[in-house]
């Protein structure tokens, strides 16, 4: 895990998650507020209609799918997202 953890690190879009406040509420291993990242890159890895998905939700918010957490996604968090912002942020979410 240490390499995958380094590789994560070395490529973090860190603007983009600071503008978006990704880790006001997600931590990289520790559920709080929100799932944590490795949590849902371990849910969706295989599953190849995840990342389209889940682009979606980062710029519109939405639908809960992790029913023990308090609230759904929220739309604005800092600013508006572009498809190609959120392409990378998923893409950096599911390689945790
Ligand atoms: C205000 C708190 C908050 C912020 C800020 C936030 N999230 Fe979330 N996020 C949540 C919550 C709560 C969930 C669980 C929602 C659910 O049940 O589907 C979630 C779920 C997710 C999921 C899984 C979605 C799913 O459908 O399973 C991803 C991916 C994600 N967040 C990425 C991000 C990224 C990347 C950022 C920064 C751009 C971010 N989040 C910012 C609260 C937040």
């Amino acid at each position: 895990m240490l390499c995958a953890s380094h590789a994560v690190a070395q490529s973090e879009p860190s603007a983009l998650i600071d503008q978006q406040h990704c880790m006001f509420c997600h931590t990289n291993d520790a559920p709080l507020l929100a799932p944590s990242f490795q949590q849902i890159a371990s849910r969706y890895r295989d599953d190849p209609q995840a990342q389209a998905m889940l682009e979606h939700k980062l710029r519109a918010g939405g639908r809960a799918h992790w029913g023990d957490m308090a609230m759904p996604m929220p739309a604005e968090r800092g600013g508006a997202l572009s498809p190609e912002d959120a392409h990378v942020l998923v893409e950096w979410v599911l390689r945790h």
